[in-house]
């Protein structure tokens, strides 16, 4: 931990939290039980992230995908969420924590978005961190939501289509006030993005490691920011380029 560089933590990372269900599996428990585990992980992640000067921090939870698994999976999921929504409030309120979500939040059980606005409303003043959930969530949808926006503005007469760039679809897309993430980091070993934040990851440092994510901690967490700090931004740019500026 101590090689880390105070300097260079990244600002905003993202989290593909997977592999709950092998790591059941490899146990021959119920793949719920994975889900049980992977919830308890948030937990310890969140803190290793506000351990470490993490300003943000944004898990995808559940995606627009997941509804289609098997329905007692979907509903023990819920279950997990509103269980970790009700319970995490204090811990996330003495850390300075706050919470917010991305998706068609919309669609979830009507018992899991009462108990996320409660933590919403209840966490709003927080500032030292921030934590979104992506639940629901499809980068697609993401994007043709903020087609429909704009198409309607147009129509309205608001907005010239000229008007339109990449400023613009930004101020569309869920979470507006959010910067892109520097830094995705993916567990499980899958080398993919699977529908998240396909606007934002644009120039994103991803990270895939081999563990999975109820065995993701500090240490793991530490090693990934490690690569990171190893990694050289160009975006399009040389590498002279970059040593020539301040
Ligand atoms: C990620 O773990 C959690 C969710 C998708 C909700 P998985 O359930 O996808 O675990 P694997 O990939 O099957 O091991
Ligand atoms: C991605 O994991 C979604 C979440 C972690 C919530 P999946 O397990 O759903 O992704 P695929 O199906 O392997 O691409
Ligand atoms: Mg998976």
């Amino acid at each position: 931990m101590s090689n880390l560089d105070p300097e260079k933590i990244p600002r905003h990372v993202a989290i593909i939290p997977d592999g709950n269900g092998r790591w059941a599996e490899a146990r021959n428990l119920p793949r719920n039980e994975g889900h049980r585990k992977g919830v308890e992980n948030v937990r310890e992640i969140v803190r290793a992230c506000s351990e470490l000067g993490i300003r943000m921090l944004t898990l995808y939870a559940f995606s627009q995908e997941n509804w289609d698994r098997p329905r007692d999976e979907v509903k023990a999921i819920m279950r997990l969420l509103s269980r970790y929504l009700r319970t995490e409030a204090e811990e996330l309120i003495e850390n300075g924590i706050r919470v917010g979500a991305i998706g068609r939040l919309e669609q979830l059980d009507s018992r899991v978005q009462r108990d996320l606005e409660r933590l919403i409303r209840r966490t709003e003043q927080n500032d030292q961190m921030r934590v979104t959930f992506a639940l629901s969530y499809s980068g697609r949808t993401e994007i043709v939501d903020a087609v429909r926006q704009i198409v309607r503005a147009v129509e309205s007469g608001c907005l010239d289509p000229d008007a339109i760039d990449e400023k613009c679809v930004e101020a569309h897309l869920y979470a507006r006030d959010l910067p892109d993430p520097d830094l995705l980091i993916r567990t499980g070993h899958e080398s993919r993005i699977s529908n998240f934040l396909l606007w934002q990851l644009a120039y994103t440092e991803l990270y895939v490691c081999e563990s999975l994510w109820p065995d993701f901690g500090k240490p793991e967490l530490v090693k990934a920011l490690l690569a990171y700090q190893n990694r050289e931004r160009r975006f399009g740019r040389t590498s002279a380029q970059l040593r020539r500026e301040p």
